[in-house]
């Protein structure tokens, strides 16, 4: 497969709807599906909210809770999967990578501040608060387009993007 640069105004755009969407509860990605590796090997996965992107650095984040399994999963494993789904855009956005932990450090306390109190409130205090930033690796694009689904992918070896086109 070739680098085909025409591809990237579709990486632009896919970075703007998710920095869109961690605003903005009302936008379909703004819900995806974060999979990772049980603790036996085999698959998880679970609904979580998109709450922040950084673009710059290819950076996902996701809240939970300390006591959630996924927590000693991603302690084990780091690598995941997010699955976002846009339903009138007919999107689907699949972001590979390795999620870091965050409790009690500055991402964490930073991301603590931003909280509205009745988010604050869903967590037993700020000692059981994480951020698990998720620095992405590669990116999957799919449209579906009744006059034939275009798929792209994305990934970054030697820091610039590389774009491949995909069999849908
Ligand atoms: C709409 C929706 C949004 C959710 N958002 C989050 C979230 O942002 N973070 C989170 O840890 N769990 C979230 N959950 C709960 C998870 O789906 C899951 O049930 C919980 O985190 C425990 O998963 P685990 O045992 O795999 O860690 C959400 C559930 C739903 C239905």
């Amino acid at each position: 497969m070739t680098h085909d640069p025409t591809l990237l105004p579709i990486l632009e755009s896919a970075w703007r709807m998710l920095t869109l969407a961690s605003a903005d509860p009302r936008h379909g990605l703004h819900w995806p599906v974060l999979a990772s590796a049980a603790l036996d090997g085999g698959p998880d996965a679970r609904t979580v909210v998109l709450r922040a992107v950084d673009t710059d650095t290819r950076t996902l984040q996701v809240h939970s809770d300390t006591d959630t399994g996924k927590l000693a999963q991603l302690a084990r494993d780091p690598r995941v999967c997010l699955v976002f789904h846009d339903g009138p855009a007919r999107t689907q956005l699949r972001a590979r990578g390795r999620a870091r932990i965050h409790v009690g450090d500055p991402v964490a306390q930073i991301a603590w501040q931003r909280l509205p109190a009745h988010s604050r409130a869903l967590y037993a205090g700020v000692e059981r608060f994480a951020v698990l930033a998720i620095g992405v690796e590669h990116l999957d694009w799919l449209l579906l387009d009744p006059t034939g689904h275009r798929r792209a992918g994305f990934d970054w070896p030697a820091g610039q993007p590389r774009a491949v086109s995909l069999r849908p």
